[in-house]
């Protein structure tokens, strides 16, 4: 007899969940356990993780180092605040540790229990910034259209997909969106004006709001759950150009592209563009505890520690000892098993098998991708990169139809992505590509 079903009908009794759907949540699945790159659910059908998590599993499941790590500081030190006046050795040899990875300017760190957090703390911090620096009318923040910046209030006025927003609107004032640049979409002639047109769009927006009015531009470097977009190679050098030129601060939102999974520790190396801050969660812990963090240059912490009186932002979780723990053992798995490298080598061995499997169907668009980040948007005509309808739901049917063969993933319109653990043994990326091609071929002939 099949567990889920009654599984699923205590789940509903009681629970509410993230995007909560009580129809779409019917077909749902419970998870019992992982290993690796597979998932296993109550009826003991396997799954390949696709997605490892929700991005963020990148040393794959069940890393009994992991657990260790976290026993070890549980039975010392569980928690202890990590608010001024008190901290704890973990987050001290973390925050060194990540000093030593990120971008040269960033050495000093506050940590979060996840990505929307993270990004909340740095509109604080850019806010005092400016007002520690005299200048207390920046305060606006400029994102893009298309982008995940997590769904507190303010995250979610950052985030520029417009379907977070409809139920919980009004949004928090003061959160502007340009387009982002989407070379597949976008691009008419390929080549560099594009990406430079792109960046410009920022330029644009700060001369009409007013250079003295904003505070920070917010940008993920590769954007994930917008559906794998990769800018151009000149947009980011042209960002950084504009920031600079109107004295607003650029931050880099990591949270999925931080920790190897474009193939370098963090993704804005691919472009050698540094920003003032730099926010990060999910892969630092491997999804094994909530956990993240805001990294920020000497010049910002200079003005912070000079600041008069206390900086009034704080979370009950800040620097979590387990958390810190946890990370620092990641980590040093990422470092000795080269597990960067082994991205940027996977990715483009998953993305020259989906080019294998899928390239030639007429409705695949374009199949692209960054490190172990990949993206397959389907179109009705590729000639005309015209999309399909909505009410096709041809994303979500080409979805039901992989989790039928056994991968789990998600989607975006009709955009499948995928971001497995680094660890996924490469027969499994192949299976991945052959899973995705049937899938495929069984939705759109
Ligand atoms: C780029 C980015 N920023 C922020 C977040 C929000 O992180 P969290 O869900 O941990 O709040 C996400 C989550 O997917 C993300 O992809």
């Amino acid at each position: 007899m099949p567990l889920t079903p009654d599984l699923l009908a205590r789940d509903h009794a009681h629970l509410i969940h993230p995007l909560h759907d009580a129809a779409a949540h019917q077909s749902g699945h419970v998870w019992v356990r992982g290993e690796g790159a597979i998932l296993i659910d109550a009826d003991g059908r396997e799954f390949i993780d696709g997605l490892a998590g929700l991005w963020n599993v990148v040393l794959g499941h069940r890393r009994r180092e992991l657990a260790d790590a976290a026993r070890d500081q549980m039975t010392t030190l569980g928690f202890v605040s990590g608010y001024c006046g008190s901290s704890n050795p973990r987050a001290i040899e973390l925050a060194e540790r990540l000093a030593g990875l990120a971008y040269p300017a960033i050495n000093r760190f506050f940590f979060t229990s996840g990505g929307a957090e993270a990004n909340e703390s740095a509109f604080k911090m850019a806010r005092s910034y400016w007002k520690l620096r005299g200048q207390p009318g920046k305060a606006k923040v400029i994102s893009r259209q298309l982008s995940y910046h997590g769904l507190t209030m303010a995250a979610m006025s950052a985030t520029g997909i417009g379907g977070y927003w409809p139920l919980f609107e009004p949004r928090v004032p003061g959160f502007i969106h340009i387009p982002a640049p989407y070379p597949y979409q976008g691009e008419t002639s390929p080549g560099t004006a594009y990406g430079i047109a792109a960046a410009n769009e920022l330029e644009k927006a700060i001369l009409r709001e007013g250079a003295d009015t904003v505070a920070m531009f917010l940008a993920e470097p590769v954007m994930g759950v917008g559906g794998v977009i990769v800018p151009p190679d000149e947009y980011f050098p042209r960002i950084r150009e504009i920031c600079d030129a109107y004295d607003v601060l650029f931050a880099s939102d990591e949270v999925i592209t931080g920790f190897g999974r474009t193939g370098k520790w963090f993704a804005l190396d691919h472009w050698a563009v540094a920003p003032d801050m730099m926010q990060f969660a999910k892969g630092i812990t491997s999804g094994y505890f909530p956990f993240g963090g805001l990294g920020v240059s000497d010049r910002i912490a200079e003005v912070l520690d000079q600041g008069d009186g206390a900086w009034m932002h704080a979370y009950t979780y800040s620097a979590h000892p387990v958390g810190c723990a946890i990370a620092l053992r990641t980590i040093q798995i990422i470092e000795e098993e080269s597990l960067v490298v082994e991205a940027s080598r996977k990715g483009a061995y998953l993305l020259d098998a989906l080019r294998a499997h899928l390239g030639s169907h007429p409705h695949v668009g374009e199949i692209r991708g960054c490190g172990l980040m990949c993206g397959v948007e389907f179109v009705k005509d590729r000639a005309t990169k015209t999309a399909f309808l909505p009410e096709e739901r041809v994303g979500a049917r080409i979805h039901a139809e992989a989790q039928a063969r056994g991968l789990f993933s998600r989607i975006r319109g009709d955009v499948f992505v995928l971001a497995p653990p680094f660890v996924t043994p490469d027969p499994l990326l192949d299976r991945i590509s052959e899973i995705l091609a049937s899938s495929t071929k069984a939705v759109l002939g």
